[in-house]
């Protein structure tokens, strides 16, 4: 099982075991990750499962699509370098130990 490691604005982290093919949204949700509201339940429409992928992460991840890049310049939060959406992020046995930043507001 992948693990993906959250990080909150304090500092503090959270380590879920991910099921392969799962998002990272989902995966958040599922085991109640404080700061992934995921209000459109992963249609790529809401932007409130915005998240920051760590640099050494980054290229095992990939990039947004266009839906995906239009959202993120929507996003509440500011977007930085590594910010994707996390329900469309897939988890898979590769992605193990992935670790994202969580934005301080999500609306
Ligand atoms: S859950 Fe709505 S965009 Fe990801």
């Amino acid at each position: 099982m992948p693990k993906i490691v959250y990080v909150a604005t304090d500092g503090s982290q959270r380590v879920v075991d991910a099921v392969a093919g799962e998002s990272v949204m989902m995966a958040a949700t599922r085991h109640g990750v404080p700061g992934i509201v995921a209000e459109c339940g992963g249609n790529a429409s809401c932007a409130t499962c915005h998240v920051y992928v760590r640099p050494e992460s980054l290229p095992l991840v990939g990039e947004p699509n266009d839906t995906e890049e239009d959202l993120l310049d929507l996003a509440v939060t500011e977007r930085r370098e590594g910010s994707r959406l996390g329900c469309q992020i897939e988890m898979t046995e590769e992605l193990d130990g992935l670790t994202v930043d969580i934005p301080p507001v999500q609306p």
